[in-house]
């Protein structure tokens, strides 16, 4: 496993422009006639050739061999827990929590670890996600993956996680995300030995950093803070595996090169990673709790202008400086689907029983909110004085649709079967003026 530093170009969806060998990359044409160094130029496409020019996204690639070559062709491969369709089981109206699930005793990388929590829409019709855990305890080596059905957003809560990509490494820690673009190949190496963290399959639309409307020019997510990998290539060769996931099931191919052999490449479809301490987290400094669009990081746009496909939020650290306000998030119920990790530390909503590794989902119309506990700390807590959320960071991913779990999320022991417990203690606070007399007036307030 490399160890070297790894070096970045800054910026969201910028046209970047990298090479490991000086000159590499053809001058002044995407496809020459003989590229620099025996290459081989190959397009990289994000978005329909015809998109909009500002939701655009492709790349260039140099590479030692195109993708087209395998020395054997894909077939099936089974796995154990990843799941790719959704439209089996009946969707239960009850909130449902997990415990983190462990890591596994046996031999298991990051394709093997990946367990599926449930998922909307379908990777054929380009609509919806897939919801997965990641539980690994060995690197990839000759091994690699890539996943036609949607992009990756890698959220690791143990662990740090090298991936060597075609278009270069890049490295995330817990409190760290990574976007891997649909097709794109990589390997995943474990710098920790042990890795566990959440992934959002996004089968839609790239994501994007949402409009700012009235907060402005700055905030939430700046684009400066992602960072894209410089390309880097290997030229190795020997008998390697080459995994993909096409309309919700994993095949497996015989390579006798790594496919990480990209030499140069320009372009805006690429991998990058982003620091959730960054985020700058803006709130109500006078009364109420914003909605939680407030804390939107990346969105998957849907056709329907204002309606995403997936909306990725966090919960940072922060202060809350509202006035005469119920300061954690309110009771409600959403038209939205909505399933909650917890990279660190404590959730302000849960006092309990969420823990970092875990994950909840309230789908569409099912009431939750804060606990029993939180509540009655809630009501006792000084507003005149600012508080602050200092030790957490949880997320959600949110989806217009109905988030099915899978039959084996529902069969896992870290299922909590008492979750809607935490919600019993709320008791009937609700007090009527005493009885009045029959014909008796009722003041006016
Ligand atoms: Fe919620």
């Amino acid at each position: 496993m490399s160890t070297a530093p790894l070096t970045y170009l800054q910026g969201f969806g910028n046209h970047f422009a990298t090479e490991a060998l000086p000159g590499a990359l053809p001058e002044g044409r995407n496809s020459p006639q003989h590229c620099p160094y025996g290459l081989y130029a190959e397009q990289f496409s994000g978005t329909a050739f015809t998109a909009p020019r500002q939701a655009n996204r492709r790349s260039w690639l140099y590479r030692i061999r195109p993708a087209a070559v395998l020395r054997r062709p894909f077939r099936p491969l089974p796995h154990r827990g990843l799941s790719g369709r959704f439209d089996t089981l009946p969707i239960s109206p009850n909130p449902l929590r997990w415990s983190p699930p462990p890591i596994p005793r046996e031999p298991a990388d990051f394709v093997d670890g990946l367990l599926t929590l449930g998922g909307t829409g379908s990777p054929e019709s380009h609509a919806g996600c897939g919801i997965h855990w990641y539980l690994a305890n060995r690197p990839m080596r000759d091994r690699f993956f890539y996943d036609a059905d949607g992009e990756l957003l890698i959220v690791p809560q143990l662990g740090r996680l090298r991936v060597a990509t075609e278009l270069g490494m890049l490295e995330a820690a817990p409190q760290e995300v990574l976007l891997i673009p649909r097709g794109l190949r990589f390997r995943v190496e474990l710098p920790d030995g042990e890795a566990r963290g959440y992934i959002c399959e996004s089968f839609g639309a790239p994501m994007r950093l949402p409009d700012l409307g009235p907060i402005g020019s700055n905030g939430l997510a700046n684009p400066r803070d992602f960072q894209t990998p410089v390309a880097w290539y290997e030229d190795r060769e020997g008998e390697m595996e080459l995994v993909a996931k096409l309309g919700g099931e994993l095949w497996s191919a015989t390579l006798d090169h790594s496919p990480l052999d990209v030499v140069a490449w320009h372009g805006n479809n690429a991998p990058y990673r982003y620091d959730l301490r960054r985020f700058n987290t803006l709130g109500s400094v006078s009364y109420d709790h914003p909605d939680p669009s407030l804390f939107l990081v990346l969105q998957s746009v849907s056709d329907t202008p204002g309606v995403d496909s997936v909306d990725f939020v966090i919960f940072p650290p922060r202060w809350l400086a509202m006035e005469d306000t119920f300061r954690p998030p309110w009771f409600h119920r959403n038209v939205a689907s909505e399933c909650m990790g917890l990279v660190h530390g404590v959730y302000d909503a849960k006092a309990g029983g969420f823990e970092p590794g875990g994950a909840s989902l309230h789908n569409c119309m099912t009431g939750h909110g804060p606990d029993a506990e939180t509540f009655e700390r809630a009501l006792g807590a000084d507003t005149t004085r600012p508080q602050r959320i200092g030790d957490t960071m949880a997320f959600m991913f949110e989806t217009r649709t109905v988030i099915r779990p899978t039959r084996r999320a529902l069969e896992l022991p870290q299922l909590q079967p008492d979750y809607a417990q935490c919600w019993q203690g709320l008791k009937k606070r609700f007090q009527p003026p005493a009885a009045m007399p029959p014909g008796a007036k009722r003041p006016r307030p």
